[in-house]
């Protein structure tokens, strides 16, 4: 009994921060910014999606493909998005590394649905950094499974 009581707190302790992250900012060795946002889209809705900051107070808009909606010009070729698997896309962003305030918000939205982050210029993470987090992450779950599985059988 305490056994399991134990097993579900660790696992909760640990599913929260994964369902919190639903974005992820870092950068790349070429010095791209690479904004990823895990947002799953709605099968009954459009998919689009959309990719904006917020830098003193402003909101601009820095990748989308929503109708009626349009970039920022100063973002016109320097950003892209591509799909992820298996949901959401990634918005990569290059020439603004120094534009970055030091608290600025990352917004995503994904057929209506928001998420937002936001990073100090100095503390964003290189990508491989992130990537090899997330693979811990994942070594730490198979562990807890493997650990879960143990004490139920
Ligand atoms: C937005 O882009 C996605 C991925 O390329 C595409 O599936 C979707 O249909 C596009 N939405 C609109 C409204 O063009
Ligand atoms: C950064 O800005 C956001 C949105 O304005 C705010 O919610 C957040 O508290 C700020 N963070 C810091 C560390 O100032
Ligand atoms: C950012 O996300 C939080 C929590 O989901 C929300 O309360 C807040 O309004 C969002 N901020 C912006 C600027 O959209």
């Amino acid at each position: 009994m305490l056994k399991s009581l134990f097993v579900y707190g660790v696992l909760g302790v640990m599913l929260i921060p994964v369902k919190s992250h639903l974005m992820t900012v870092c950068m790349e060795e070429d010095e791209e910014l690479r904004v990823d946002c895990q947002i799953e889209n709605k099968p009954n809705k459009i998919n689009t999606y959309q990719f904006s900051w917020s830098i003193e107070a402003r909101q601009e808009i820095i990748n989308t493909n929503v109708s009626g909606q349009s970039a920022n010009e100063k973002f016109k070729g320097k950003s892209r998005v591509e799909e992820l698997e298996p949901v959401g896309y990634r918005m990569t962003l290059s020439d603004f590394r120094d534009k970055l305030s030091d608290n600025t918000t990352f917004l995503c939205k994904i057929s209506d649905q928001d998420a937002n982050i936001s990073v100090k210029k100095d503390n964003i993470l290189s990508c491989s950094a992130v990537s090899l987090l997330l693979k811990n992450s994942w070594s730490w779950m198979v562990c807890l499974l493997l650990f879960f599985y143990h004490t139920h059988s």
